[in-house]
């Protein structure tokens, strides 16, 4: 149900809205900001929540809400859902609450890992709740029809990013588990269906080999974005002053820390706290 008379303040030199359960949205922010280097973004990562791979669906849809609210308030023009796991549970949610809003999300990419694939194996690594989501399963139906496709929910992998343990023993032991049965099923794509994944990349390709290719959706969720944004006519111009900010719902030190490492981002970082379903700054 829509929520009460939502208005938009839909500016082109307004920020795009990002969020993500924690720092795995930042591969897609990554992309955004590659692409779009013009744009403003707010990115929210929701570290008191995270994972929200293990959450029921209706948390995960009070959780975008909330966010979204925040992001509405402070101007956003579009919110990208740089998450997997809340794109399956709450994009729809979203839709109608917030409705003549933009939201992009995301799915893992088993269209071009179905339509390329030798082998006529593919797989997908993505979180339990990704996989009993509904966008999965029309994903399914839709493209993977004429291949074999193979799943596995590796469920240490995005608290192990979350920790900056990209490269560890313990990694690597988590990979091998998750990994080892989709490579002897002969698997020649492997979907990263978790935006937390693309970080884990060196550590996944040193056990796949040369011949797997990884499927990462972040440039295509990134070129999607600008066409949405120049469909609505909000671009920003290219006289625009960029500015970056993001928002934690956990330890803004730790995320510092750790966006320094994984983006190379230094800039604005500031604590949100929520105050039953509302997400507020804390300072
Ligand atoms: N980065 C997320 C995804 O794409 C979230 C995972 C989680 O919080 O469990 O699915």
């Amino acid at each position: 149900m829509a929520e009460e008379a939502p208005v938009f303040n839909l500016s082109p030199d307004g920020p795009i809205g990002i969020f993500d359960s924690g720092v795995g949205g930042l591969s897609v922010w990554r992309e955004i900001a590659r692409q779009l280097p013009h744009e403003s973004t707010l990115y929210v990562a929701d570290q008191g929540h995270v994972p929200y791979g293990i959450r029921s669906l209706s948390e995960v849809r009070e959780y975008t809400k909330g966010i979204t609210r925040f992001l509405l308030a402070r101007g956003a023009k579009i919110i990208v859902i740089a998450c997997n796991t809340a794109s399956g549970a709450a994009l729809r949610t979203l839709r109608e609450s917030f409705p003549g809003f933009a939201f992009v999300g995301m799915e893992p990419a088993v269209k071009p890992a179905a339509e390329n694939t030798q082998t006529g194996v593919i797989a997908v690594i993505a979180t339990k709740a990704t996989f009993q989501g509904e966008l999965f399963h029309s994903l399914v139906e839709r493209f993977a029809a004429g291949v074999r496709l193979e799943t596995q929910f590796c469920p240490e992998l995005v608290e192990l990013v979350e920790r900056g343990d990209l490269d560890t023993p313990e990694t690597e032991t988590a990979l091998r588990q998750c990994l080892t049965p989709l490579l002897e099923a002969g698997a020649d794509h492997l979907v990263l269906g978790c935006t937390h994944y693309p970080f884990l990349v060196e550590a996944i390709t040193r056990i796949t080999g040369p011949n797997v290719t990884l499927v990462d959706p972040a440039p295509a969720v990134a070129r999607q974005t600008a066409r949405v944004l120049d469909y609505l006519n909000l671009r920003a111009p290219v006289t625009a002053l960029v500015k970056h900010t993001f928002f934690t719902s956990g330890a803004p030190e730790a995320f510092e820390t750790l966006a320094h490492r994984l983006v190379n981002f230094d800039g604005d970082i500031q604590s949100v706290a929520w105050h039953g379903n509302e997400l507020q700054t804390t300072d």
